[in-house]
Protein backbone atom coordinates (compact mmCIF):
# COMPACT_ATOMS: atom_id res chain seq x y z
CA UNK A 1 0.00 0.00 0.00
CA UNK A 2 1.62 3.67 -0.75
CA UNK A 3 1.27 6.04 2.33
CA UNK A 4 -0.93 9.36 1.86
CA UNK A 5 -0.93 10.48 5.46
CA UNK A 6 2.61 11.19 6.80
CA UNK A 7 4.22 12.56 9.86
CA UNK A 8 7.76 14.09 9.85
CA UNK A 9 9.01 13.89 13.27
CA UNK A 10 11.50 16.83 14.20
CA UNK A 11 10.76 20.48 12.50
CA UNK A 12 14.82 21.65 12.20
CA UNK A 13 16.70 22.27 9.55
CA UNK A 14 15.95 18.40 7.49
CA UNK A 15 12.72 17.81 8.78
CA UNK A 16 11.56 21.05 7.35
CA UNK A 17 12.55 20.19 3.89
CA UNK A 18 11.27 16.49 4.12
CA UNK A 19 7.64 18.03 5.28
CA UNK A 20 7.97 20.33 2.86
CA UNK A 21 8.89 18.02 -0.15
CA UNK A 22 5.74 14.92 0.62
CA UNK A 23 3.70 18.21 0.75
CA UNK A 24 4.74 19.12 -2.33
CA UNK A 25 3.90 15.84 -3.40
CA UNK A 26 0.29 15.81 -2.65
CA UNK A 27 0.95 13.69 0.58
CA UNK A 28 -0.77 15.14 3.54
CA UNK A 29 1.88 16.17 6.06
CA UNK A 30 1.61 16.04 9.82
CA UNK A 31 5.17 17.97 11.06
CA UNK A 32 5.76 17.01 14.74
CA UNK A 33 7.74 18.75 17.29
CA UNK A 34 8.59 18.89 21.42
CA UNK A 35 9.07 22.88 20.61
CA UNK A 36 6.12 25.34 19.35
CA UNK A 37 8.92 27.30 18.47
CA UNK A 38 10.38 25.13 16.19
CA UNK A 39 7.04 24.40 14.31
CA UNK A 40 6.92 28.06 13.71
CA UNK A 41 10.25 28.51 12.50
CA UNK A 42 9.98 25.22 10.36
CA UNK A 43 6.48 25.91 8.87
CA UNK A 44 8.39 30.02 8.37
CA UNK A 45 11.11 28.28 6.47
CA UNK A 46 8.84 26.17 4.37
CA UNK A 47 6.95 29.33 3.65
CA UNK A 48 10.29 31.54 2.23
CA UNK A 49 10.89 28.66 0.20
CA UNK A 50 8.29 28.09 -1.25
CA UNK A 51 7.78 32.18 -2.12
CA UNK A 52 11.28 31.92 -3.21
CA UNK A 53 10.19 29.19 -6.20
CA UNK A 54 7.11 31.78 -6.71
CA UNK A 55 9.34 34.00 -7.52
CA UNK A 56 11.74 32.14 -9.52
CA UNK A 57 8.32 31.43 -11.74
CA UNK A 58 9.01 27.57 -10.68
CA UNK A 59 5.59 27.57 -9.14
CA UNK A 60 2.33 29.77 -9.18
CA UNK A 61 0.95 31.48 -5.85
CA UNK A 62 -1.92 29.00 -6.32
CA UNK A 63 0.42 25.96 -5.85
CA UNK A 64 1.95 27.71 -3.31
CA UNK A 65 -1.09 27.88 -1.09
CA UNK A 66 -1.97 24.37 -1.60
CA UNK A 67 1.26 22.89 -0.73
CA UNK A 68 1.15 24.76 2.68
CA UNK A 69 -2.45 23.42 2.89
CA UNK A 70 -1.32 19.73 3.09
CA UNK A 71 0.59 21.39 5.73
CA UNK A 72 -0.40 20.49 9.88
CA UNK A 73 1.33 21.15 12.77
CA UNK A 74 1.79 19.25 16.14
CA UNK A 75 3.36 18.48 19.08
CA UNK A 76 1.70 14.88 20.44
CA UNK A 77 3.10 11.91 18.78
CA UNK A 78 -0.18 10.26 18.88
CA UNK A 79 -1.39 12.14 16.23
CA UNK A 80 0.29 9.58 14.03
CA UNK A 81 -2.81 7.42 14.61
CA UNK A 82 -3.70 7.78 10.76
CA UNK A 83 -0.52 7.61 9.50
CA UNK A 84 0.72 5.15 7.16
CA UNK A 85 4.32 6.55 6.91
CA UNK A 86 6.19 8.20 10.00
CA UNK A 87 10.04 9.87 9.27
CA UNK A 88 11.97 10.52 11.94
CA UNK A 89 14.55 13.41 11.86
CA UNK A 90 15.00 14.15 15.77
CA UNK A 91 18.54 15.01 17.15
CA UNK A 92 21.49 12.60 16.03
CA UNK A 93 20.92 10.66 19.61
CA UNK A 94 20.17 7.09 20.16
CA UNK A 95 18.50 7.25 22.95
CA UNK A 96 16.47 10.45 21.71
CA UNK A 97 15.54 8.19 19.34
CA UNK A 98 14.54 4.96 20.63
CA UNK A 99 12.42 6.80 22.66
CA UNK A 100 10.49 8.04 20.36
CA UNK A 101 10.35 5.08 17.70
CA UNK A 102 9.46 2.69 21.04
CA UNK A 103 6.23 5.57 21.51
CA UNK A 104 5.66 5.52 17.50
CA UNK A 105 5.07 1.40 17.79
CA UNK A 106 2.72 1.91 20.41
CA UNK A 107 0.59 4.47 18.84
CA UNK A 108 0.57 3.62 15.36
CA UNK A 109 -1.38 1.23 13.33
CA UNK A 110 0.52 -2.16 12.31
CA UNK A 111 0.84 -1.34 8.43
CA UNK A 112 2.78 1.86 9.29
CA UNK A 113 6.06 2.31 8.17
CA UNK A 114 8.51 3.96 10.54
CA UNK A 115 11.70 5.84 8.89
CA UNK A 116 14.62 7.43 10.07
CA UNK A 117 16.99 10.24 8.80
CA UNK A 118 20.06 9.31 10.90
CA UNK A 119 23.06 10.24 9.03
CA UNK A 120 24.75 7.74 10.65
CA UNK A 121 23.07 5.67 13.63
CA UNK A 122 22.34 2.03 12.98
CA UNK A 123 19.07 1.03 11.25
CA UNK A 124 18.95 -1.98 12.91
CA UNK A 125 19.51 -0.75 16.58
CA UNK A 126 16.44 1.43 15.91
CA UNK A 127 14.66 -0.95 14.78
CA UNK A 128 15.18 -3.26 17.60
CA UNK A 129 13.39 -0.47 20.12
CA UNK A 130 10.24 -1.55 18.09
CA UNK A 131 8.15 -4.65 18.11
CA UNK A 132 8.16 -4.16 14.09
CA UNK A 133 11.63 -4.07 13.17
CA UNK A 134 10.59 -5.61 9.72
CA UNK A 135 8.48 -2.47 8.68
CA UNK A 136 11.41 0.10 10.10
CA UNK A 137 13.74 1.54 7.23
CA UNK A 138 16.95 4.41 6.51
CA UNK A 139 15.29 7.24 4.57
CA UNK A 140 18.31 9.67 4.34
CA UNK A 141 17.56 12.41 2.88
CA UNK A 142 20.73 15.02 1.63
CA UNK A 143 20.64 19.06 2.83
CA UNK A 144 18.79 21.05 1.47
CA UNK A 145 16.51 18.70 0.75
CA UNK A 146 13.90 20.85 -1.16
CA UNK A 147 17.10 20.66 -3.39
CA UNK A 148 19.34 17.34 -3.55
CA UNK A 149 18.00 14.74 -5.82
CA UNK A 150 19.15 11.73 -3.96
CA UNK A 151 17.44 9.65 -0.69
CA UNK A 152 20.12 6.88 0.66
CA UNK A 153 17.60 3.84 1.63
CA UNK A 154 19.07 1.85 4.01
CA UNK A 155 17.81 -1.73 4.74
CA UNK A 156 17.92 -2.62 8.69
CA UNK A 157 19.30 -6.72 9.20
CA UNK A 158 15.50 -7.22 9.46
CA UNK A 159 13.90 -4.52 7.04
CA UNK A 160 11.01 -6.88 4.76
CA UNK A 161 11.45 -6.26 0.74
CA UNK A 162 7.69 -5.14 1.43
CA UNK A 163 8.81 -1.97 3.22
CA UNK A 164 11.91 -1.41 0.99
CA UNK A 165 9.63 -1.77 -2.09
CA UNK A 166 7.00 0.76 -0.22
CA UNK A 167 10.29 3.30 0.47
CA UNK A 168 11.52 2.68 -2.77
CA UNK A 169 8.37 3.62 -4.44
CA UNK A 170 7.34 6.44 -2.36
CA UNK A 171 10.64 8.16 -2.77
CA UNK A 172 10.00 8.02 -6.85
CA UNK A 173 6.69 9.78 -6.04
CA UNK A 174 9.01 12.52 -4.41
CA UNK A 175 10.59 13.09 -7.41
CA UNK A 176 13.94 11.49 -5.81
CA UNK A 177 15.90 8.89 -6.55
CA UNK A 178 15.96 6.23 -4.25
CA UNK A 179 19.54 4.17 -3.94
CA UNK A 180 19.54 0.93 -1.64
CA UNK A 181 22.26 0.45 0.86
CA UNK A 182 22.68 -2.04 3.87
CA UNK A 183 23.39 -0.51 7.46
CA UNK A 184 26.62 -0.16 7.95
CA UNK A 185 28.40 2.93 9.52
CA UNK A 186 28.25 5.57 7.81
CA UNK A 187 26.61 3.70 5.42
CA UNK A 188 27.84 4.80 1.81
CA UNK A 189 27.43 8.77 1.72
CA UNK A 190 29.28 9.43 4.96
CA UNK A 191 31.83 6.82 4.74
CA UNK A 192 32.96 8.22 1.64
CA UNK A 193 32.08 11.81 2.31
CA UNK A 194 33.32 12.16 5.71
CA UNK A 195 37.34 10.65 5.94
CA UNK A 196 37.73 12.99 3.02
CA UNK A 197 36.63 16.07 4.75
CA UNK A 198 38.50 14.45 7.65
CA UNK A 199 41.67 13.96 5.34
CA UNK A 200 41.51 17.94 4.60
CA UNK A 201 41.39 19.09 7.64
CA UNK A 202 44.10 16.64 8.58
CA UNK A 203 45.80 18.76 5.73
CA UNK A 204 45.15 21.99 7.45
CA UNK A 205 46.09 20.62 10.84
CA UNK A 206 49.86 19.55 9.27
CA UNK A 207 49.96 22.93 7.99
CA UNK A 208 50.09 21.55 4.53
CA UNK A 209 47.60 24.71 3.22
CA UNK A 210 45.10 26.83 4.12
CA UNK A 211 41.82 26.35 4.13
CA UNK A 212 41.17 27.92 1.20
CA UNK A 213 43.59 26.39 -0.58
CA UNK A 214 42.39 22.97 0.53
CA UNK A 215 39.33 24.11 -0.97
CA UNK A 216 40.42 25.89 -3.97
CA UNK A 217 42.15 22.06 -4.90
CA UNK A 218 39.48 20.28 -4.86
CA UNK A 219 37.04 22.68 -6.55
CA UNK A 220 39.48 23.75 -9.74
CA UNK A 221 41.23 20.73 -9.51
CA UNK A 222 38.50 17.76 -9.15
CA UNK A 223 35.82 19.50 -10.06
CA UNK A 224 33.51 19.28 -6.63
CA UNK A 225 30.99 22.05 -6.61
CA UNK A 226 32.03 23.07 -2.91
CA UNK A 227 35.31 22.76 -1.20
CA UNK A 228 35.48 19.77 1.79
CA UNK A 229 35.70 22.74 4.49
CA UNK A 230 33.11 24.96 2.87
CA UNK A 231 31.21 21.66 2.94
CA UNK A 232 32.38 20.54 6.57
CA UNK A 233 31.03 24.59 7.98
CA UNK A 234 28.23 24.01 6.06
CA UNK A 235 26.99 20.43 7.43
CA UNK A 236 28.06 21.27 10.96
CA UNK A 237 31.43 20.63 12.63
CA UNK A 238 29.92 19.10 15.24
CA UNK A 239 28.19 16.82 13.13
CA UNK A 240 31.52 15.53 11.13
CA UNK A 241 32.79 15.10 14.42
CA UNK A 242 29.76 12.79 15.36
CA UNK A 243 30.18 10.40 12.80
CA UNK A 244 33.62 10.51 12.83
CA UNK A 245 33.30 8.91 15.51
CA UNK A 246 30.42 6.58 14.66
CA UNK A 247 33.19 4.98 11.65
CA UNK A 248 36.11 4.91 14.36
CA UNK A 249 34.03 3.19 17.13
CA UNK A 250 32.21 0.83 14.50
CA UNK A 251 35.45 -0.18 12.19
CA UNK A 252 37.90 -0.06 14.84
CA UNK A 253 40.48 1.12 12.37
CA UNK A 254 42.65 4.06 12.84
CA UNK A 255 42.16 5.22 9.62
CA UNK A 256 38.77 6.83 10.91
CA UNK A 257 40.26 8.70 13.74
CA UNK A 258 39.08 12.17 14.34
CA UNK A 259 41.40 15.10 13.41
CA UNK A 260 42.69 16.36 16.57
CA UNK A 261 42.38 19.93 15.00
CA UNK A 262 38.61 19.12 14.28
CA UNK A 263 38.02 18.04 18.07
CA UNK A 264 39.67 21.47 18.61
CA UNK A 265 37.54 23.51 16.99
CA UNK A 266 33.88 21.35 18.34
CA UNK A 267 35.53 22.00 21.93
CA UNK A 268 35.56 25.84 20.82
CA UNK A 269 31.84 25.83 19.81
CA UNK A 270 33.07 26.48 16.33
CA UNK A 271 30.75 24.58 14.76
CA UNK A 272 30.61 26.07 11.12
CA UNK A 273 28.07 28.35 9.40
CA UNK A 274 25.61 27.59 12.19
CA UNK A 275 27.47 29.44 15.00
CA UNK A 276 29.24 32.21 13.10
CA UNK A 277 32.37 30.48 12.60
CA UNK A 278 34.83 27.31 11.56
CA UNK A 279 37.06 26.92 8.97
CA UNK A 280 36.11 30.65 7.75
CA UNK A 281 34.15 33.43 9.73
CA UNK A 282 30.39 34.24 8.98
CA UNK A 283 28.24 36.66 9.08
CA UNK A 284 25.56 35.79 10.70
P1 LIG B 1 18.05 20.14 13.95
O1 LIG B 1 18.77 20.32 15.24
O2 LIG B 1 18.01 21.26 12.97
O3 LIG B 1 16.52 19.68 14.24
C1 LIG B 1 16.16 18.70 15.16
C2 LIG B 1 14.75 19.01 15.65
O4 LIG B 1 14.28 17.89 16.42
C3 LIG B 1 14.66 20.23 16.58
O5 LIG B 1 13.68 21.13 16.07
C4 LIG B 1 14.23 19.64 17.93
O6 LIG B 1 13.36 20.50 18.66
C5 LIG B 1 13.50 18.38 17.48
N1 LIG B 1 13.39 17.35 18.51
C6 LIG B 1 14.30 16.94 19.41
N2 LIG B 1 13.81 15.92 20.16
C7 LIG B 1 12.55 15.67 19.71
C8 LIG B 1 11.53 14.75 20.07
N3 LIG B 1 11.71 13.87 21.05
N4 LIG B 1 10.35 14.79 19.41
C9 LIG B 1 10.15 15.69 18.40
N5 LIG B 1 11.08 16.59 18.02
C10 LIG B 1 12.27 16.58 18.66
O7 LIG B 1 18.72 18.82 13.28
P2 LIG B 1 18.82 18.42 11.73
O8 LIG B 1 20.10 18.94 11.15
O9 LIG B 1 17.52 18.70 11.08
O10 LIG B 1 19.03 16.83 11.85
C11 LIG B 1 17.95 15.96 12.14
C12 LIG B 1 18.35 14.55 11.73
O11 LIG B 1 18.70 14.52 10.35
C13 LIG B 1 19.57 13.98 12.48
O12 LIG B 1 19.39 12.62 12.69
C14 LIG B 1 20.71 14.23 11.49
O13 LIG B 1 21.80 13.35 11.66
C15 LIG B 1 20.01 13.96 10.18
N6 LIG B 1 20.63 14.57 9.00
C16 LIG B 1 21.18 15.83 9.05
C17 LIG B 1 21.76 16.40 7.92
C18 LIG B 1 22.35 17.78 7.97
O14 LIG B 1 23.06 18.19 7.01
N7 LIG B 1 22.10 18.57 9.00
C19 LIG B 1 21.83 15.67 6.64
C20 LIG B 1 21.14 14.38 6.67
C21 LIG B 1 20.60 13.86 7.82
Amino acid sequence: MQPNKIMVIGAGQMGAGIAQVFAQSNFQVKLNDISEDALNKGIETIDKNLSRSVKKERITEQDKTSVLNQLTTTTSLKDAGDCDLVVEAVVENMDVKTKVFRELDEVTPEHTILASNTSSLPITEIAAATNRPEQVIGMHFMNPVPVMPLVEVIRGLATSDETYQTIDQTTKALSKTPVEVNDYPGFVSNRVLMPMINEAIFTVYEGVATPESVDEVMKLGMNHPMGPLTLADFIGLDTCLYIMEVLYEGFGDSKYRPCPLLRKYVKAGWLGRKTGRGFYVYDN
